[in-house]
């Protein structure tokens, strides 16, 4: 099996993820931040640890995390948080519908939505043009799930600063494939998976916010602080994860976290070959039509002739043992910019453990098909 999948989920998890899990299922089930016992003492101290880790691994010592299921959640917090009637926001048409589904619902609310239709790369020169009075926030991905297109936020963020305008990043798929510096680009919210290039297993996401004043929360309940009021206290980031939080996730996260602190500089230099290597291999296949260039983070997606790209997946994955993904990848305005819409389009996301021998595998397939 061959898994060029991991823009949705990275397959491949370090031994010390794997052991961290079976540690914490061992020892360390109980509720952090609730009751005072040592086991709860313990869990709070590994998730305490986990923020820190993180904040550090992203530059973001200036910025509170508050701990989410995964990143649509994240996203979703921070979008219905913010965001209320009359306000404008302005996205790029190359957000997932975790960004352009909780906008349409707030469409309805009197909430009005510009979305540019330029390349990712230049967002940032078309921002300036657009904004208004209302407008309260600008949201772009980092990295495009789709073309693997890059986003140049710190210019993004410094016109949003100069305008006074809050800024969220949908770091979906630039987390653990790059090196960011949150506090040097200086946007107000971040959302990130744990699942994806930071190698956690499923169940945890993460809103790193600068400033919890104004964030409405989307969820509430217990909070283990203030526990007479009934009212939900929003001071602390507690008042942002209500219930019980995915500890074991949160635990393999900072295992993950860990693991890309020690090798980050050796997974990078190592993807950005395969990814140079994957888009020119994919370049020379005549046949294909690729929609990402030699810069992309980890992300192609091609088509061949008209063939529709569930079927062509789904022939990569019976014939050849090869795990794509095909289709629309929850982000359909992009598709329509490529012109795609119908078709979708095959996407091959690669993780520093692939191989070029890998690679050469997918287009030898490729060419038994065409031929
Ligand atoms: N958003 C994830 C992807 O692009 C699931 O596959």
């Amino acid at each position: 099996m061959i898994y060029f999948d991991n823009a949705a989920t990275s397959f491949y998890k370090p031994k010390e993820v794997k052991n961290s899990v079976i540690n914490a299922m061992d020892r360390l089930t109980a509720n952090p931040g609730r009751s005072g016992h040592n086991l709860s003492q313990n869990v709070a101290v590994e998730v305490f640890e986990t923020r820190e880790n993180i904040k550090d691994f992203l530059g973001a010592k200036d910025y509170e995390l508050i701990f989410t299921k995964n990143c649509t959640e994240a996203l979703n917090l921070a979008i219905l948080g913010t965001l209320k009637k009359g306000d404008n926001v302005i996205i790029t048409c190359y957000e997932h519908n975790s960004v352009l589904r909780p906008l349409e619902y707030l469409k309805s609310v009197g909430v009005e939505v510009t979305i540019l239709d330029c390349d990712l790369k230049d967002f940032h020169c078309n921002l300036l043009h657009n904004i208004k009075d209302n407008t309260k926030l600008v949201i772009t991905t980092m990295v495009s799930n789709v073309t693997g297109d890059i986003c140049d936020v710190e210019r993004v963020a410094k016109t949003c600063k100069q305008h006074k305008i809050k800024y969220l990043i949908d770091g979906a798929q630039a987390c653990g494939h790059m090196v960011i510096d949150l506090n040097n680009i200086g946007a107000d919210m971040f959302a990130f998976a744990g699942h994806k290039g930071l190698l956690s297993i499923t169940g945890v996401g993460g809103l790193l916010i600068k400033d919890l004043e104004n964030l409405k929360p989307i969820n509430y309940g217990g909070t283990g602080t203030d526990s007479i009021n009934l009212t939900q206290p929003t001071e602390s980031l507690e008042g942002f994860e209500s219930g019980t939080i995915p500890t074991i996730p949160i635990i393999s996260l900072n295992a993950g976290v860990k693991f890309l602190k020690k090798n980050f500089e050796k997974i990078i230099e190592k993807e950005q070959k395969l990814s140079k290597y994957l888009v020119k291999s994919l370049k020379n296949l005549k046949f294909l039509t690729v929609y990402s260039t030699e810069e992309t983070k980890n992300v192609v997606s091609f088509n061949v002739g008209k063939i529709d790209s569930m079927l062509l997946a789904n022939i990569l994955n019976e014939q050849f043992g090869i795990c794509v993904r095909s289709g629309l990848h929850c982000a359909p305005l992009v598709h329509k910019k490529l012109n795609t819409t119908e078709q979708g389009a095959v996407r091959i996301s690669i993780d520093f453990y692939n191989t070029f021998e890998e690679i050469d595998c997918l287009v030898n397939a490729l060419k038994k098909l065409s031929s």
